[in-house]
């Protein structure tokens, strides 16, 4: 018999139910008897015992729905050894919790804040399997996540619907995509839907160099310009602030985000109109694309199979085009970032795109 405990915690993304449902349905298939504990609400519903017992039925007919069935929410790493408003030790209730249930291992679903208090409970002593969740793609110790190709697809979605608008305007658009400190949603969707600037915060811009661009455009005589700007995207001065000056830049600033800034600084320098379209919180939303029900429902299967050979402490990931276990001490509280130098960004640079350097 195997008691299992799932939570999905953070930002939710598609494929969070396909990969849950890979779990379990490769447990049901297996010899093994298998309890399973859903947490809702992500780490709350294990801090505060609020779980539901699922059998296989919960898992039938979600592989193409977004979301989660468990719930999520942010419970964030910073905070965690701090007590809750009622003096509750929030680690303790959750070792508790898990011994309680006599769990033998727990299966999180989650992305880089998610991971470091997953790391923190194997730390303590509790056996953790664990899944790579994130429209960002920014996880350490994976090529992939589940969420980012889903993402990519909505993002450059709404890049295409830009483009023809754009072209009867005669506009200059920018097209502001998540990512949050990264800009591998940014990059993919921008080459996706043929951007012309793309800015990613591993790339502070310069904005004469974007400007140069798009007058370069002009005077070649194409009518519009589509700009794909990472919600994280900083200018090089921006760059050289500290993180707390930068923070306070942020909140003293008129604008509502990083593309609104760039949109008024075009709009004054070449006179040209633009526009902003921030898709936001629709790139996590909806179904997941094909490729994410493989890759999330293989990242789950494989999660069984360490489970039933009671292998603990891993995060199933993916590396060179192969599903593989990575140690959760070798991804928490890491970050995977975009080199400036990699050829995909060489390779864009080839087919003309700015990176406002
Ligand atoms: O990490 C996923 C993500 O969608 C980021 O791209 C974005 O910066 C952030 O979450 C938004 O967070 P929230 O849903 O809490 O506003």
């Amino acid at each position: 018999m195997k008691r299992i405990g799932m939570l999905t915690s953070g930002g939710d993304c598609q494929a969070l139910n396909a990969a849950m449902r890979g779990v379990v349905k490769s447990l049901m298939n297996s010899k093994e008897e298998v309890e399973i504990y859903g947490f809702l609400n992500g780490y709350k519903g294990l801090i505060y015992s609020n779980f539901k017992m699922l059998t296989g039925k919960d898992f039938s007919g979600i592989l193409t729905v977004g979301g989660t069935i468990l719930g999520s929410s942010r419970t964030p790493f910073k905070t965690i050894k701090d007590p809750d408003e009622n003096g509750l030790n929030k680690v303790e209730a959750m070792k508790q919790n898990y011994y309680k249930l006599q769990l033998d291992c727990l299966v999180i679903l989650g992305g880089n804040g998610t991971h470091k208090t997953a790391n923190l409970l194997r730390q303590e002593g509790l056996n953790v399997i664990t899944l790579p969740k994130t429209i960002d793609n920014d996880l350490y110790g994976t090529d992939m996540t589940f969420g980012f190709q889903s993402a990519v697809d909505i993002a450059t979605s709404a890049i295409d619907c830009i483009h023809t608008t754009a072209a009867s305007h005669g506009r200059i658009f920018i097209v502001e995509v998540m990512g949050h400190k990264v800009g591998y949603l940014t990059l993919n969707a921008g080459m996706a839907g043929g951007a012309d600037i793309i800015l990613i915060p591993e790339i502070p811009y310069d904005i004469d160099k974007i400007v140069k661009k798009v007058e370069e455009r002009i005077k070649n005589g194409n009518k519009f310009t589509i700009l794909a700007v990472a919600e994280g995207a900083i200018s090089k001065e921006d760059a050289k602030l500290s993180k707390k000056e930068y923070q306070k830049k942020l909140q003293n600033s008129p604008y509502p985000s990083v593309s609104y800034e760039v949109a008024a600084k075009i709009q004054e320098r070449t006179g040209q109109e633009v526009r902003v379209t921030v898709p936001g919180h629709m790139q996590r939303g909806g179904s997941p694309c094909p490729y994410d029900r493989v890759f999330a429902s293989r990242l789950g299967s494989e999660a069984g199979k360490l489970i039933l050979e009671g292998e603990y402490g891993f995060m199933v990931g993916y590396r060179n085009r192969e599903i593989v276990k990575v140690p959760l001490e070798d991804v928490a509280g890491k970050l995977k970032m975009i080199d400036p130098n990699s050829t995909i960004v060489q390779e864009a640079k080839m087919l003309g795109i700015s990176f406002g350097d």
